[in-house]
């Protein structure tokens, strides 16, 4: 703890938060939403959200890690010198686990749909029979819940072996692995007859669907897909070298973000519109639709098989991301050592996951507020508990960081991004707090639990 941990390279360094926020969220959500609303013109709306909302918070939490060098209880803590503030670095920590474990679910689908490529796999089967495979997989409980337990025995044995020797030696091997098979995949896809439909859908730019909500919807999904919100950034900052410029990091990592984002649908959408499927979004676009894509495409299975290789990429590198923060919280305040909060914290998350993939099958009491537990934790941590740490982290730092040290965090004490220091902290200050209110008023107006 007294010597300070950092990332061994730049390279590493990048590839560690590309690879948190290059997830899940890229994959299946992203697309969608951009084919349904707008396609072009809601990409640029999203490019907008991230530069003026998500970035600047990515930049703020990175501010608090890294000045403290603390998880995110500890770093609030010591920042404010107040209690009550380290109640919000605790709350991010909540919603870590609360994430990791519905995710963890999710990510072991990939892991059994990669099987399932390599055993049976998906070339002639009929539409009913995926949608039927994917219902009866579900509904065993047991399946998914072995899978989900894979994934997260996996995710806890990078963790346990730290910072540079762990997490970022998988993520320099793991992420130019998912560039490699996401532009395979996506030139694969130019060659097919539905190239110019797949394209038009994600593109074609339709300004009458942009509305306030799509205003909304882009920020949420810029806050889950740039991990923001949870004090993860906060974690990560912690181990970012003073010498890194945070604003052109978190620039980067936008922007990579988003290509990956609006390639994965450039990688999708062909297909699906080669064979007349109907694109959907979440769960089913990855393990139904796209499973029913590969059962009539030249070449599905191999297809196939690297799809769901690169969603489990996407997916592990993310998890790590979120055992990470609790790790070190537990690692720092508990003192104890690594190997201990790593299995700590895997074993608890565990039960979590099995009742998330037992909440799924059909008739399960395992139910909150009118939803299976995995809708529910899916729901309100994205809708609700995301945005509402990230107005908490924004106005921690705009109000009550001391702005001196906020500046010298940002242009790394004068060396650069001098000038857009003080528009930065006019955003976080202003703009950002009244914007992330309307949000979550908004959201309260319309949650129906
Ligand atoms: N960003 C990841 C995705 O797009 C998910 C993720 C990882 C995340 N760490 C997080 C989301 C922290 C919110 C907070 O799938």
């Amino acid at each position: 703890m007294n010597n300070k941990v950092t990332f061994g390279s730049k390279f590493g360094t990048l590839t560690v938060v590309a690879g948190s926020c290059i997830g899940l969220g890229n994959i299946w959500r992203f697309p969608y939403l951009a084919g349904n609303n707008g396609g072009s013109a809601f990409i640029i709306i999203y490019f907008l959200c991230s530069l003026t909302i998500a970035i600047p918070i990515m930049m703020s939490e990175f501010v608090i890690g890294r000045s403290t060098d603390k998880n995110a209880f500890g770093a609030f803590k010591e920042i404010s010198k107040q209690k009550k503030w380290s109640l919000v670095g605790l709350f991010g920590i909540l919603t870590s686990f609360l994430i990791y474990g519905f995710y963890s679910v999710v990510a072991g689908w990939a892991i059994s749909f990669i099987q399932t490529a390599f055993t049976e796999g998906f070339t002639g089967r009929s539409p009913m029979v995926i949608h039927s495979n994917f219902i009866n997989y579900i509904n065993t409980g047991w399946k998914p819940t072995i899978a989900a337990l894979i994934f997260i025995f996996i995710t806890a044995s990078i963790v346990i072996g730290g910072i540079e020797k762990g997490i970022e030696r998988i993520n320099k091997i793991l992420m130019p692995m998912l560039a490699l098979i996401i532009i395979g995949l996506f030139i694969y896809s130019i060659s097919l007859p539905g190239f110019k439909a797949g394209m038009d859908f994600l593109l074609r730019p339709d300004f009458s669907k942009i509305s306030l909500n799509t205003v909304l919807s882009a920020i949420g999904q810029s806050f889950f897909s740039m991990s923001l919100g949870m004090g993860c950034m906060v974690t990560y900052g912690t181990y970012i070298k003073k010498e890194t410029s945070l604003p052109s990091l978190a620039l980067t990592i936008g922007l990579m973000d988003l290509s990956v984002a609006v390639l994965a649908g450039f990688a999708i959408f062909p297909g699906v519109f080669t064979f007349g499927i109907e694109p959907t979004s979440g769960p089913t676009l990855v393990f139904e639709t796209l499973p029913l894509v590969f059962s009539m495409m030249p070449a599905g299975n191999i297809f196939g098989i690297f799809f769901f290789l690169l969603v489990f990429i996407a997916a592990i590198t993310s998890s790590v991301s979120m055992l990470e923060p609790i790790c070190l919280f537990i690692i720092q305040e508990l003192k104890t050592t690594r190997v201990k909060a790593v299995l700590m914290v895997s074993t608890i998350v565990s039960i979590l996951a099995i009742l998330c993939a037992f909440s799924q099958v059909e008739g399960s009491p395992i139910r909150l507020f009118d939803n299976n537990l995995f809708d529910f934790l899916n729901n309100i941590t994205d809708k609700f508990m995301l945005p509402l740490g990230a107005l908490l982290i924004i106005i921690f730092v705009g109000y009550f960081a001391n702005k001196e040290m906020v500046r010298n965090q940002i242009t790394n004490n004068g060396h650069s991004f001098n000038k857009t220091f003080s528009l930065y902290y006019i955003i976080i200050r202003y703009v950002i707090p009244v914007i992330l209110s309307l949000f979550i008023l908004n959201l309260l107006g319309i949650m129906k639990w």
